[in-house]
């Protein structure tokens, strides 16, 4: 049975509309943001690459020593009863589990704790989707986060403090650089192109593992384009052919632009066609499933 439409959030066993979702100020994800999170899209009532999110959310659970909060199958219910009465929109679904509330602050890990559990959906603006197609700005910025970027944490404050300094030059994100190689963005994993290869740094400490990530090297192979998984030294990133960002909302973003320097023709390039028609029929393959 589905959840009314009013009631677009998730906390606890509950929905409930999002203003009626409250959490106690002790919460630890409020005091110490000690807590993971996933953000999943959903296209025309369809939660997209759901397992993989529910087993990067269980891999970052047990990196910051949290258990399973429930099985993927009752994650796929409860999200599925959120996006449901949004018919056939596209949807973004957020969820965030926290080590929930102490008795009082205590930075040390308590023995025993109740999560606490909450998911959120909204829709997905097409607009602005088609505005990235267009092509993006992009800055690149020392890389300022902490070690364990392989974790989804709900820890933010690097990455969106790094993505603020790309805003404020009229750029829609940073490309971050640690050791003299390029890693990621903000809120996106990186890819180049150089004589019609595509190459994304491997995974490892410094990024995220992304869905759309893997998925993008999925369906490149799958088209016969050659991919690699290897560092990208800074240098070529600046000499790269087309950069594109990836991310679950975002899709592919092509750089057209970086550090106020055109990439490569500063058109939009013919891999990045290519690789985005593939992404696409890939989400329409599964609208009509
Ligand atoms: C730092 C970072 N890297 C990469 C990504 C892309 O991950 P995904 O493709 O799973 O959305 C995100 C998404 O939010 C992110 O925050």
């Amino acid at each position: 049975m589905s959840v009314s439409s009013s009631h677009n959030a998730y906390l606890n066993g509950e929905f409930l509309p999002l203003a009626k979702a409250k959490v106690s100020v002790l919460d630890r994800g409020f005091l110490f943001a000690d807590g993971v999170y996933e953000v999943i899209p959903a296209y025309a009532g369809k939660l997209f690459r759901l397992q993989q999110h529910l087993d990067r959310l269980n891999s970052s659970l047990t990196a910051i020593s949290m258990k399973p909060v429930m099985s993927d199958r009752q994650w796929a219910d409860v999200l599925n009863k959120l996006i449901e009465p949004r018919g056939q929109s596209d949807q973004s679904v957020y969820l965030q589990v926290t080590r929930g509330a102490g008795k009082n602050r205590d930075h040390q890990l308590p023995s025993e704790y109740q999560a606490t559990t909450f998911a959120m959906c909204q829709a997905i603006a097409a607009d602005s989707l088609d505005k990235i197609s267009r092509g993006i700005s992009a800055i690149t910025l020392d890389d300022i986060r902490w070690d364990w970027c392989h974790i989804k944490s709900v820890a933010l404050l690097g990455n969106i403090l790094l993505k603020q300094q790309a805003c404020d030059q009229d750029c829609t994100e940073a490309i971050l650089l640690r050791d003299g190689y390029a890693t990621e963005g903000t809120a996106s994993n990186l890819f180049i192109v150089k004589n019609n290869q595509v190459i994304t740094p491997p995974k490892n400490h410094n990024l995220l593992p992304g869905v759309t990530r893997d998925l993008v090297l999925e369906l490149a192979i799958k088209a016969g384009i050659s991919a690699t998984e290897r560092e990208i030294s800074e240098q070529e990133l600046f000499d790269a052919d087309e950069i594109w960002l990836t991310s679950s909302t975002k899709q592919i973003m092509p750089v057209v632009e970086l550090n106020r320097q055109a990439v490569g023709n500063g058109q939009l390039g013919d891999v990045w066609r290519q690789v985005s028609t593939a992404y696409s029929q890939f989400k329409d393959s599964l609208r009509t499933q």
